[in-house]
């Protein structure tokens, strides 16, 4: 198995910004979790981020064009204001998590819109970096028909 594992703006600051709200653990460290985690499940994880819209549009495109098997995405304030993430994930029917480091539904009203939601087979929120873990194996035992879709 292979999946796309996407981070949105300001994710390339783990470790650095709010620390209250997105913990100490940096990027780098993060994706190296990942690694690690996808490896002992024998799933091949590429791991990208960036502070730009498009380039989420292309890498989701890009999944379904390599044969992917799946995402796992933190669009960060994309989020809330992006229709066009939400229908680059309509376009390729891939299975896709949503995660949010922290509890989004706490927090202020702006950051309870989620457009990328309504294509999502699950989203975790408010677990840490732990989340995109769960995520991971979330996608994992959809893909087995363990876990079928729910949110
Ligand atoms: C976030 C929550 C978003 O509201 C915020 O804009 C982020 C990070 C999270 O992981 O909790 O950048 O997606």
């Amino acid at each position: 198995m292979k999946f796309y594992i996407l981070n949105g703006p300001n994710l390339n600051m783990l470790g650095i910004r709010e620390p209250a709200h997105y913990g100490t653990v940096t990027y780098k460290d993060l994706v190296s979790m990942i690694e690690a985690h996808c490896k002992e499940r024998g799933v091949t994880a590429v791991c990208l981020q960036s502070n730009h819209e498009g380039d989420l549009v292309d890498w989701i495109q890009q999944a379904y064009f390599e044969g992917a098997d799946g995402i796992v995405i933190n669009p960060g304030a994309y989020t809330h204001t992006s229709v066009a993430l939400l229908d680059a994930v309509k376009s390729t029917s891939l299975p896709t998590v949503e995660i949010h480091i922290s509890k989004v539904e706490e927090r202020e009203a702006f950051r309870q819109v989620s457009y990328i939601r309504a294509a999502c087979i699950k989203t975790v929120t408010g677990h840490g970096v732990a989340g995109y873990l769960e995520a991971i194996d979330a996608l994992i035992g959809h893909l087995k028909g363990a876990d079928p879709a729910c949110k």
